[in-house]
């Protein structure tokens, strides 16, 4: 047995910087991930069937090939073809938004889809425009149904960060695979930001479990 995590700690402050490299970009593909994910929501639950078959396309697209790949493409393809360098930064808030979206897409069709015919119906019968109803009545009823699946969805999110290592970007992954490699150990930094990632994850979970009571109180 051959570990030995003092020699890690020189690198500590370089491996928690690392948390909000991953944090940071993580944030920003997440609120791009749910404004687009909620807009392509309403292209699909729309009446223009054209429309609703481009979200369709756009949502099997980035769901049917892996993040990674699309990870690169953007990385390595835009300074090919438009001959711009993008950072990773932008690749990576780039890819993960856009990706996100199509994930969140789903869930917040399948949420307001969810909301029982019935209460658009009564809401129609009562004579409330079609915009109230939506805002008023569907939406508070589909945020139950939405919130659980988006915890999960940011939280797929942040675990597969760790991807953007691939593009050299220097988050909490890429970091603890530079700290093994001076060390010629890449065992103890490894499990220093696994466990860096759990806490992230719990602390989301928390926020999720926090904010599922509060909608169950309204109720
Ligand atoms: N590893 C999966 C892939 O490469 C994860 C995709 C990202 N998932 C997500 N919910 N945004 O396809």
């Amino acid at each position: 047995m051959n570990l030995d995590f003092s020699q890690v700690v020189p690198y500590i402050p370089f491996i928690l910087e690392g948390i909000w490299v991953t944090l940071g970009f993580v944030i920003v593909a997440i609120i791009i991930g749910f404004f687009i994910g909620a807009l392509v929501a309403l292209v699909k639950i729309s009446h223009v069937k054209f429309l609703r078959q481009l979200a369709d396309l756009y949502t099997s697209i980035f769901r049917g090939t892996p993040l990674i790949l699309q990870l690169m493409i953007v990385y390595y393809g835009i300074p090919q073809l438009l001959e711009y360098d993008i950072s990773p930064f932008l690749a990576a808030i780039l890819t993960f938004g856009l990706n996100s979206s199509a994930y969140v897409s789903e869930i917040v069709r399948a949420g307001i889809q969810a909301v029982d015919k019935g209460q658009l119906e009564a809401a129609q019968a009562l004579g409330i425009p079609y915009r109230q109803t939506m805002v008023k009545i569907i939406l508070p009823q589909a945020m139950k149904n939405i919130l659980p699946a988006l915890m999960n969805e940011f939280i797929t999110l942040t675990k597969e960060s760790a991807i953007v290592s691939v593009i050299n970007y220097l988050d909490l992954m890429r970091r603890a695979r530079v700290v093994g490699a001076d060390l010629y150990s890449p065992l103890e930094p490894l499990i220093i930001v696994g466990v860096i990632y759990y806490m992230m994850v719990m602390v989301l979970t928390m926020l999720g479990k926090l904010l599922e009571r509060r909608l169950r109180k309204s109720d």
